[in-house]
C-alpha cells in the first residue's frame, strides 16, 4: 500500500464536476439506439480467462500483455473483462438468445481493463458503449451501424471531427492464403523490417500490416495487397456495404492496413478516427465476426457489431467545446429555511413540490445557518432561484422567490400557486 491514498494508474475516479457531460452522453446514446430497437443487455465484470484467449486471440497484444488475470478462491483462472464481445457472445450462448436463427441487436455498456500504458485517451479502466447484433449476415446491418453512429456525431456535434475507415478482411480461408503471400513476401525481406515486426511475422503477421514503423512501411508498398486475396462473397459484401454507405451519404476512405487487434473479425472492418484528439484517435472501432460463435460452441451464426470508447469521445466533444451549456446546471431551484418551524414547514413544501413538479430539481437547505450562509449556498449550488421561508412567510403562507442569476426582482408567492410558477419559469424555462 503506497503512503497516500491513490487510484491506480491509468483508473480514474469520474468526480461530479464531469458527471453531468458522461450522462448526457450515455442518455443520448441509449436514447438513440432505443430509436433503431437495440436492447441493452449487461454482462459481468468478470469471465474465466479462456473465454478471452478463445475469442479475442492467444497471440493479440490484449491477450498476451494486457489482461488483469488472477486466479480466485476457487483456483479458477479469471480476467477482468477487456472488451465486450466475447461475453456478449457467450451471454447470447449461454441463454440461446441466438438460436433457430433468432435476430439480436444488443447493446451494453460499461468498463473494461486493459494494462496498456496510461497517456492521454487511454486508460486501463475504460468505458465502451458496444453493439452487438447476431444472425444477419448482410451488408445492410454493417450499414445501419455505421449509420446510426453517423447519426450520433451529429447529435453530439461532433460529424466534421470524425472520419470512417473500412477495410473487408474477407472470409478466413481468403485470410488465411493472404497470410502465407504475406509472409512469404516478408520473410524475404525480413531484414528490412523492424524486431516487433518480425515478431509478429511469426505470431500475428497482419498487424505487421499495421506498423508506425517507417522503413517496414516502405518494405510494405510493395507486399501483397489484401484486396486482391478477397473471396467473391467478401468483395460483393463490400461493395454492398459501400453502395450503401454511398445512397446514404457517408463519406468513407478505404484503409487497406487496417485490420484490427483483436482475432475475431472476418469480412467487413471499421474505424471512426480523428485527428482533435493526437496518438488516441479510435473513437469507435468494430466489424463483422461471422466466426466467432461456432468458434465458441454455438451453431454457425453471423455477428457484427462496435464499440466506442467513452473517455475518448468525451475527450472530443470537450476539446471541440460541444459540451451544452444546459447540462452544468444540476439544481434549479434552492430551498432556505429560517428557524425550526419554516424548516418543518419547508420540508413538507418541498415534498409536495416534487410531486407536483415533475422533472423539478430542488435542493433543500441542510445545516440551518444564517440568511448569509444559506445564500451562499444556494448560489453556489447553481440555482436559478432560491426560495425563502422564514417566520413571516410562513404566516402569510407564501414564500421569498428570488431569481439568483439577475432575472427579475424577488417577490413573494403563495404556496398554492407555486407548483404551476415552478412548473413555468424552472421546467419549461
Ligand atoms: P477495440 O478497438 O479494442 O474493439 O476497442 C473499441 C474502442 O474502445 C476503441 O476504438 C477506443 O475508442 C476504446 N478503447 C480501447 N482501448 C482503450 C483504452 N485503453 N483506453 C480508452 N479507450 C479505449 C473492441 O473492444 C471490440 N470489442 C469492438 C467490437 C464490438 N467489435 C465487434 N463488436
Amino acid at each position: 500500500m503506497s503512503k497516500t491514498l491513490q487510484a491506480i494508474r491509468g483508473m480514474n475516479d469520474i468526480l461530479p464536476e464531469q458527471t453531468p457531460l458522461w450522462r448526457y452522453f450515455e442518455g443520448t446514446v441509449a436514447g438513440l439506439l432505443d430509436g433503431y430497437g437495440y436492447r441493452q443487455i449487461r454482462m459481468p465484470i468478470v469471465e474465466f480467462t479462456d473465454l478471452f484467449k478463445r475469442s479475442i486471440g492467444e497471440v493479440t497484444d490484449i491477450v498476451e500483455k494486457e489482461m488483469y488475470t488472477f486466479e480466485d478462491r476457487n483456483g479458477d483462472s479469471l480476467t477482468l473483462r477487456p472488451e465486450g464481445t466475447a461475453a456478449c457472445v457467450r451471454a447470447v450462448l449461454e441463454h440461446g438468445l441466438s438460436g433457430g436463427g433468432q435476430v439480436q441487436k444488443l447493446w451494453y455498456m460499461g468498463p473494461m481493463f486493459r494494462h496498456e500504458r496510461p497517456q492521454k485517451g487511454r486508460y486501463r479502466q475504460f468505458h465502451q458503449i458496444g453493439l452487438e447484433v447476431f444472425n444477419l449476415d448482410g451488408p445492410d446491418i454493417d450499414a445501419e451501424l455505421i449509420v446510426l453512429t453517423w447519426r450520433l456525431w451529429k447529435l453530439l456535434g461532433i460529424r466534421d471531427a470524425v472520419t470512417l475507415e473500412l477495410n473487408s478482411l474477407g472470409t478466413s480461408e481468403a485470410r488465411g492464403r493472404y497470410r502465407e503471400a504475406l509472409v512469404e513476401f516478408l520473410t524475404a525481406h525480413l531484414d528490412q523490417i523492424d524486431e516487433d515486426s518480425q515478431r509478429r511475422l511469426k505470431t500475428n503477421p497482419l498487424r505487421v500490416l499495421d506498423t508506425k514503423h517507417p522503413e517496414t512501411q516502405a518494405v510494405l508498398v510493395n507486399a501483397p495487397k489484401l484486396a486482391d486475396y478477397l473471396d467473391e462473397e467478401s468483395r460483393v459484401h463490400f461493395e454492398g456495404l459501400k453502395a450503401r454507405l454511398d445512397a446514404a451519404g457517408i463519406p468513407y476512405v478505404i484503409n487497406p492496413k487496417l485490420v484490427r487487434g483483436l482475432d475475431y473479425y472476418s469480412k467487413t472492418v471499421f474505424e471512426w478516427v480523428t485527428d482533435k484528439l493526437g496518438a488516441q484517435g479510435t473513437v469507435c472501432a468494430g466489424g463483422r465476426y461471422d466466426g466467432l460463435v461456432e468458434q465458441m460452441g454455438g451453431k454457425p451464426t453471423p455477428g457484427v457489431g462496435f464499440a466506442m470508447g467513452i473517455e475518448r469521445l468525451i475527450l472530443l466533444l470537450e476539446t471541440l467545446e460541444q459540451v451544452p451549456e444546459s447540462i452544468a446546471r444540476q439544481v434549479d431551484v434552492y430551498l432556505c429555511a429560517f428557524g425550526e418551524q419554516a424548516e418543518l414547514a419547508g420540508l413538507t413544501l418541498a415534498e409536495r413540490l416534487r410531486d407536483q413538479v415533475p422533472g423539478l430539481r430542488l435542493m433543500v437547505n441542510a445545516g440551518a445557518g444564517s440568511f448569509k450562509s444559506q445564500f451562499k449556498k444556494a448560489d453556489k449550488s447553481g440555482a436559478l432561484y432560491a426560495l425563502i421561508l422564514g417566520d413571516d412567510e410562513l404566516a402569510q403562507q407564501v414564500v421569498g422567490f428570488k431569481p439568483l442569476r439577475g432575472q427579475g426582482e424577488q417577490q413573494n408567492i403563495a404556496w398554492s400557486a407555486l407548483a404551476d410558477h415552478l412548473a413555468t419559469c424552472v421546467v419549461q424555462g
